[in-house]
């Protein structure tokens, strides 16, 4: 069954806004999506009803705050299919919870990070900072094909790879690595894998232990949640093993002058008092999308994807960015036209329709850099979205070239 989404539309309050007479036609989700008002009404309900401290304050309004955490961190472990609660560590985004695992896992010199060459800088940096250590990050490069090359990341397979941390779906392009068969030669090496799942967690079915990852970070405001909410999955023996990152109030039972007894997990990673209404509001978001079925939101975004790519076929100068058939790219559509800079496009579908998509290096300049490229135009989809708003976009687009001959 297709998706409803008239119906959907309804949720969102900034669909009904209108600028110069003309609808807003959203297509930056890969940045930042659209929020549902049963997301709205969940963080105002925290702000109205319970605006309090948990941590296990004794009054009632502290009470109810802790329960709503705690049914919000149930909710993300059946989102993902975790195995336990206590493997759901709250963070403020993908880029936290991949620093942490950076400071935390003890990586030494000479040991190997593997990632692959469209790595957004969030999981680029905190390795190249640990490279300045002495630990070694290595790159697997795609194939011809723009897709993930399984032989070369075989090729880079060693006893020498402690860890694989790669990105799951590309923001770049919307390509997706087979993240299943990557964990399965990882751990016959004995690597441990870290998925970024920032663009997959939002848009496909994703099930932690059905992959066998060790670590998923993921952001809230990818998947209509709150901005500043965050979640680290890790499988329970391994975060136990791993010292705070960040330490402070919250983390520790009980401390001395000079000595502290640390909390268990997932506690021990939640350092100071904690956006209580992004958490709540996460809840919310992961509640709206399982009701609504990542298949079905996958199968809509390739639809419409579909119906972008066959519209752009053909156009004078314009070169997509990623494999061609749309089925491999998700929601996103990254492309050039040659001669002409990506902010200049976007800035005239702003201008001309209200057309929002991204410009430039989406965070992935190491991929730009190395094919001589500044950036690319990028409109990424998602349940909102519909065929007409694909046909405005080709058509705005169509125009945007014949202005720019
Ligand atoms: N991660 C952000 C994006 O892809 C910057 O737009």
């Amino acid at each position: 069954m297709g998706l409803d989404v008239e119906k959907i539309r309804e949720d969102f309050p900034v669909l009904k806004k209108t600028v110069n007479n003309k609808p807003i036609i959203y297509m930056d989700s890969a940045c930042m999506t659209l929020r549902p008002i049963q997301v709205i009404d969940k963080i105002n309900e925290y702000y109205r009803e319970y605006p309090s401290c948990g941590e296990r304050s004794l009054h009632k309004l502290g009470k109810r705050v802790d329960e709503e955490v705690e049914k919000s961190r149930n909710i993300i472990k059946k989102f993902i299919n975790a195995k336990r609660m206590e493997e759901i560590v709250f963070t403020k985004n993908t880029t936290e919870g991949i620093n942490l695992l950076a400071n935390s896992l003890g990586l030494k010199q000479g040991d190997i990070v593997l990632g692959t060459d469209k790595e957004h800088n969030s999981n680029l940096l905190p390795w190249q900072k640990l490279a300045s250590e002495g630990v070694k990050y290595e790159v697997v490069m795609s194939g011809k094909d723009d897709n993930f090359s399984f032989e070369n990341f075989k090729e880079k397979m060693n006893r020498g790879v402690k860890l694989v941390s790669m990105v799951h779906m590309s923001n770049l392009d919307g390509t997706t690595t087979p993240a299943k068969e990557i964990v399965k030669t990882a751990h016959e090496n004995e690597a441990l894998v870290l998925l970024d799942g920032a663009q997959s967690v939002p848009h496909h079915p994703l099930d932690v232990r059905k992959l066998d990852v060790d670590f998923l970070a993921f952001s809230g405001h990818k998947m209509m949640g709150p901005s500043g909410i965050g979640v680290l999955y890790g499988k329970k023996d391994l975060l136990e093993k791993l010292p705070a990152f960040m330490v402070g109030g919250g983390t520790v039972v009980d401390t001395t002058h000079y000595e502290a007894k640390f909390e268990e997990l997932p506690q021990k990673f939640e350092a100071g008092l904690q956006n209580y209404a992004g958490i709540i509001g996460l809840g919310g978001a992961a509640k709206y999308l399982m009701k609504i079925g990542k298949e079905n939101i996958e199968k809509h975004e390739i639809e419409l994807n579909r119906r972008v790519t066959e519209g752009v076929e053909g156009f004078e100068r314009l070169s997509l960015i990623g494999p061609g058939e749309a089925e491999k790219r998700g929601g996103i559509i990254s492309f050039n036209i040659n001669g002409v800079s990506s902010h200049e496009i976007a800035m005239m579908m702003d201008e001309m329709e209200n057309i929002c998509v991204r410009s430039g290096a989406h965070c992935v300049h190491s991929w730009f850099n190395a094919h001589k490229l500044d950036g690319s135009v990028r409109a990424s989809l998602y349940i909102y979205n519909t065929p007409e708003e694909c046909d405005k976009f080709v058509e705005t687009l169509k125009r945007v070239i014949d202005l720019m001959k």
